[in-house]
């Protein structure tokens, strides 16, 4: 080696130690000094390509979370965190609410997820793509995930990907509390594949117009102009100048203590209840309603795990502090009496003369949480499942998807805990005892032919179809493959045809999928058992007898409550009926005491009688 090499060599490694080095130092916002107060957010604006946004550049590109608040937090550390991990973590935890993919057209309902969950199916096997995925769901998720992770090159979308750029992870959907903020229109520039665009487009200092979705594959947006023939406007982007300083810096209203109405554009729930038609008639967790926040029990740090609360979090994260954060965390006492972690803690309750074996079958969610039984189940309407909060959703109260609540169903360890429950309803190849569903694309045109005389449903629920129809539909397809057999899953059953008949079964992979309910938390006076014990020791409590709905577009019955318990109904009525005779019981010790008491004054004062007989007698 000569010195020429060595001299060229020596700076080359000075930069390579120095990069070493100032990547593993944290970055300027990474750990909190300490203050209350919030840091003031003036900062330059970076596309992805890590350049400073300037007002005078052509064309103007729409900043990247990625870069700009990259610059100063560990972008790469905060997109591990649980919002943002579903395609890469391996450890899913307890089930979480999944997307759902319905389309009454062709009678399907698909739990869809890229967690590992029992029962949802990867939205690769019904042959979405990771780019229709985000541009159909991407609505309500707050960015990052598969949307960034996908190797671009391998994909069938790479060109389309191309132009429409990266999904960030969104930090302002949470952190922004600056109310001009349009989280609806991060919505409208997904189906418009402007991805890149899509969380500047929410800012109130940015407005985005044009479309990716109708630029051709080798668009080049450095260029900036659509091809000539065409009349389509390219995706771009306008900036609120007055918005910008001399140094080209704009302010951000950006906050640690996010308030609950940024966490529930994407978790609102609303039930159907023909009794509450107005939005006045529902309230909301009783926590927020006596003022906490969603921050106060769901936190994290720069890692973004956000605690999900569930009982056996702690264990499987191997995180103890978690527990702190559970119900029992903040409501029970722990061995000093005292949670060390965070100064929330609750009321303890007494839960006077309930006896304890009631802690061991039911969580605290199952008396406290969701919607009041009632004799019939509801349908739940969600952010994630309805696009509630965006532009031109179907509000009918029956549109699809099917979300049903509450049940109370037995988990894997033996404990009775309220969910909600999807029915999948797909076609899919059955072989030997496995069904895997079809690509979506392959039986669309099939369904739609049979179902063409059926009248749409304007509310966005299923049609009124009939065996014959499902019939017609597997005869069809049974020719398009040789070694599987066609079948339509549907309100728990599986649907096939043989020698020109309809016939179906029961099957594992037709079940139903449920994932816990949290919340709303009732106020303790609507608790189960507030009413009394009666609440569910009585013949007809809802507890056991709700009717649940089979949900299909076939008509189905209900099934009851108790079926998804391992309880058995009639030995629950039976010792039901111990509690009619509770109260006699009472009434039956009461006058038991009534009498030996008055047996006893009887005996002392006969016995006094004696004394004193005997005393005069002396
Ligand atoms: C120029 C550097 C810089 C940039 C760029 C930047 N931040 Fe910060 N950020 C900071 C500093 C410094 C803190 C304060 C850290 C502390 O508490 O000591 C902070 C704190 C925060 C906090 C906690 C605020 C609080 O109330 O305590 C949030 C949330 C945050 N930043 C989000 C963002 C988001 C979102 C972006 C992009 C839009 C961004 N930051 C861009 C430097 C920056
Ligand atoms: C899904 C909502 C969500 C998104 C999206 C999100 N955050 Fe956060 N972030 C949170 C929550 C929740 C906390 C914890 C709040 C608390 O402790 O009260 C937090 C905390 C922080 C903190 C303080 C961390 C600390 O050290 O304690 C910073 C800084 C931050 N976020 C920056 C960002 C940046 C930058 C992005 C985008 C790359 C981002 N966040 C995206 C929800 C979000
Ligand atoms: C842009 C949409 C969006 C916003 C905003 C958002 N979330 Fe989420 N959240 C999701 C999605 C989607 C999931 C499911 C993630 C998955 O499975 O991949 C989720 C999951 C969760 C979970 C875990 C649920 C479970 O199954 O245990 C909690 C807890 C949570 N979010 C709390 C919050 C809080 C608190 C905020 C506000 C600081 C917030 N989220 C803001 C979309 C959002
Ligand atoms: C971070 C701590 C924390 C967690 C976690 C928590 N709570 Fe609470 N809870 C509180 C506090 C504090 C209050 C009192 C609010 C008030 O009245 O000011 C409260 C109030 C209540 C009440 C209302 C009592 C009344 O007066 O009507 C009920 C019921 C309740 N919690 C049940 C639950 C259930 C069930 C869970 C689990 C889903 C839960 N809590 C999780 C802190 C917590
Ligand atoms: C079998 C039903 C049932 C279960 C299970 C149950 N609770 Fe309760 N809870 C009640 C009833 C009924 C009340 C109201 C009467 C009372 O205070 O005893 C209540 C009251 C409460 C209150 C209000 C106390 C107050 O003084 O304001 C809190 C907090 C609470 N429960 C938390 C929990 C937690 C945490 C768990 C789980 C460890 C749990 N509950 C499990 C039925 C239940
Ligand atoms: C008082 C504490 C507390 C508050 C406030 C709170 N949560 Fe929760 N949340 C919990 C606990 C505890 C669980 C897990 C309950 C269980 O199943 O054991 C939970 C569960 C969840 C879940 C998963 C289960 C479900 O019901 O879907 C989501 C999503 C969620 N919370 C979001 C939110 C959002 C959004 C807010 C604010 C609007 C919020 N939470 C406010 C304590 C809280
Ligand atoms: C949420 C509904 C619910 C409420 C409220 C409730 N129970 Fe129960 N209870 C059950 C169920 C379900 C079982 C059966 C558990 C099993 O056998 O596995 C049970 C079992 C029992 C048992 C039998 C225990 C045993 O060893 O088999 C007694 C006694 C009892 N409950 C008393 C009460 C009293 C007293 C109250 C009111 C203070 C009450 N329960 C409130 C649901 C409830």
């Amino acid at each position: 080696m000569n010195n020429r090499s060595i001299s060229y060599l020596f700076p080359l490694l000075v930069c390579i130690l120095i990069g070493q080095f100032l990547s593993g130092q944290p970055k300027l916002g990474d750990s909190p000094a300490g203050s209350r107060s919030p840091a003031v957010h003036r900062i330059k604006l970076m596309d992805h390509d890590s350049s400073a946004i300037r007002l005078f550049k052509t064309p103007l590109l729409p900043f990247s979370t990625e870069t700009t608040c990259g610059s100063c937090h560990d972008y790469n550390v905060i997109s591990s965190g649980w919002h943002f991990n579903a395609g890469s973590e391996t450890k899913p935890g307890r089930n979480g609410q999944p997307w759902i993919y319905s389309d009454p057209n062709t009678l399907t309902q698909i739990p869809l997820s890229y967690r590992d969950w029992k029962g949802v199916i990867n939205p690769e096997d019904i042959g979405m793509s990771v780019f229709e995925f985000v541009k159909t769901f991407g609505r309500h998720h707050p960015g990052g995930s598969v949307g960034e992770q996908e190797d671009r090159w391998q994909s069938e979308n790479a060109f389309r990907w191309n132009v429409s750029g990266n999904v960030d992870v969104n930090c302002l959907v949470c952190h922004d509390v600056n109310p001009a903020n349009d989280r609806s229109h991060y919505a409208k520039q997904l189906q418009k594949e402007n991805f890149r665009w899509a969380a500047a487009s929410t800012a109130s200092i940015a407005d985005v117009s044009g479309s990716a979705k109708d630029m051709p594959d080798h668009y080049d947006i450095y260029y900036g102009l659509a091809p000539d023939e065409s009349k389509a406007i390219p995706p771009q982007v306008k900036y609120d100048k007055i918005a910008f300083n001399e140094k080209d810096e704009v302010f951000f209203d950006v906050t640690r203590n996010i308030p609950n109405e940024n966490c529930y554009f994407c978790h609102s729930t609303m039930v159907v209840d023909n009794e509450r038609t107005e939005f006045w008639q529902h309230g909301q967790d009783v926590h927020l309603q006596r003022g906490m926040n969603c921050v106060d029990c769901h936190r994290n740090g720069l890692d973004h795990q956000i605690i999900r609360g569930y009982e056996n979090e702690s264990v499987e994260k191997k995180s103890p502090e978690l527990a702190d954060f559970t119900c029992a965390g903040c409501h029970a006492s722990n061995e000093y009496g005292l949670s060390v972690s965070h100064n929330n803690k609750g009321p303890i309750p007494e839960h006077k003369g309930l006896p304890p074996l009631h802690f061991d079958k039911f969580s605290c969610t199952t008396c406290h949480s969701g919607e009041m039984v009632k004799e019939k189940s509801f349908l739940t309407k969600t952010s994630m499942g309805h696009g509630l909060g965006t532009h031109g959703i179907n509000k009918a109260d029956s549109t699809l998807p099917h979300i049903i609540t509450p049940i109370f169903e037995e988990d894997e360890t033996g404990k009775i805990i309220p969910v909600n429950m999807v029915w999948p309803s797909y076609w899919g190849w059955k072989n030997g005892d496995n069904i895997s569903p079809m690509n979506k694309d392959s039986y669309t045109s099939i369904v739609k032919s049979v179902l063409s005389e059926m009248p749409i449903n304007l509310n966005g629920s299923w049609p009124n179809i009939d065996e014959e129809m499902i019939n017609n539909i597997l005869i069809s397809l049974v020719s398009q493959e040789i070694e599987s057999t066609p079948v339509f899953v549907s309100g728990g059953k599986v649907y096939f045809t043989e020698s020109g008949i309809l016939k179906d079964e029961a099957h594992s992979q037709a079940k139903a999928y449920t994932w816990p309910i949290g919340h709303n938390v009732r106020p303790a006076t609507m608790a189960l058992g507030s009413g009394g014990c009666n609440d569910c020791h009585r013949l007809d409590s809802p507890f056991y007898t709700s009717s649940i709905t089979v949900d299909s577009p076939f008509k189905t019955d209900d099934v009851i409550m108790i079926e998804f318990q391992s309880q058995n109904l009639f030995s629950a009525q039976v010792f039901a009926n111990a509690f009619v005779f509770r109260p006699w019981l009472k009434g039956v010790i009461y006058f038991s005491v009534f009498i030996v008491a008055s047996l006893v004054i009887l005996f002392f004062f006969n016995g006094l009688q004696c004394w004193i007989g005997d005393k005069n007698a002396e």
